[in-house]
């Protein structure tokens, strides 16, 4: 089984003005992945070299690959303008993805983390305590799909557009005081985010387990592009992440 192949593009619906969902349809039988692993999507139609960009697993069903893309920039521009019937080069599965979770966990996800983190709460049904926090209701995605997953769910908007407003972290503090949960936590968000939530878990002496989302250039470990500090030196977040255990990641 290959980490290099072609597959065809079998949809791309956009979900609203921000998001789309793309499947592609490899043509071959590809290696299974795990939640939290990711996968190359050399974007466009033509093979320009820089327009590799790394998407997490978002869903594998009947050799079906989906990703959910957030359209931020030229890279996934490209990728929302493929068409069914197009063809389009990938790598992956990529990385280590996230432990298996014990039993009952806590999910923080950060507006496009969700994309990392849905395929472990929808893998463990009914055992997340999720916490999601967006800018606003339309940057929210998938918060239906995810909460039907979820034993409980807690939704943020920095706006109050949609469920309490405020941080995702703000209120995950406050409810960590008022329930003494002592359950490991999976994180995928934004830089602040996260380092919000490693003084959290610190405090609270958890087990967290969070997934980077470094900028990437080859994803195969080659380039060096995407190392972060961490208690062990510094490492390649496409090889030995993106999963990291938190206490280990230092922030600068
Ligand atoms: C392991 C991993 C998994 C990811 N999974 C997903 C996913 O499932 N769905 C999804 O929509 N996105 C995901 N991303 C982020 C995605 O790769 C970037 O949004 C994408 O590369 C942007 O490409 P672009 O050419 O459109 O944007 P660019 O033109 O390169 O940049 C546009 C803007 O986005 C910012 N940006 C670009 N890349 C990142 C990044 N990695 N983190 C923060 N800001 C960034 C730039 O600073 C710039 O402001 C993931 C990233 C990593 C590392
Ligand atoms: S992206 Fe090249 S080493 Fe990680």
């Amino acid at each position: 089984l290959h980490r290099y192949f072609k597959a065809k593009i079998t949809g791309n619906n956009n979900l609203n003005k921000n998001f789309i969902l793309l499947s592609a349809t490899p043509y071959i039988e590809t290696i299974a992945p795990t939640p939290g692993q990711f996968y190359m999507l050399q974007a466009g139609r033509g093979y320009d070299p820089l327009l590799k960009r790394p998407f997490s697993l978002f869903s594998h069903e009947d050799n079906v690959l989906q990703f959910l893309c957030r359209i931020c920039g030229k890279g996934t521009t490209a990728l929302s303008r493929l068409r069914e019937g197009d063809d389009i080069k990938i790598i992956g599965p990529l990385g280590k993805g996230y432990p298996k979770p014990p039993d009952d966990f806590i999910v923080v996800a950060g507006g496009i983390g969700i994309a990392s983190l849905l395929p472990l709460i929808q893998r463990h049904k009914g055992r997340a305590y999720l916490f999601y926090g967006a800018r606003n209701k339309e940057e929210l995605v998938m918060s239906g799909e995810a909460k039907a997953s979820s034993k409980e769910a807690f939704i943020t908007t920095d706006n109050g557009s949609e469920g309490q407003k405020g941080m995702i972290t703000d209120l995950l503090k406050d409810s960590l005081l008022a329930a003494r949960y002592s359950l490991p936590v999976y994180a995928c968000g934004p830089s602040p985010m996260l380092k919000a939530l490693s003084n959290i878990v610190k405090e609270r002496g958890l087990k967290c387990y969070a997934s980077l989302e470094e900028h990437m250039a080859c994803g195969v470990g080659a380039c060096l592009g995407c190392v972060v500090k961490t208690t062990w030196g510094y490492k390649r977040v496409c090889k030995e992440g993106p999963v990291f255990d938190m206490k280990d990641i230092i922030w600068e």
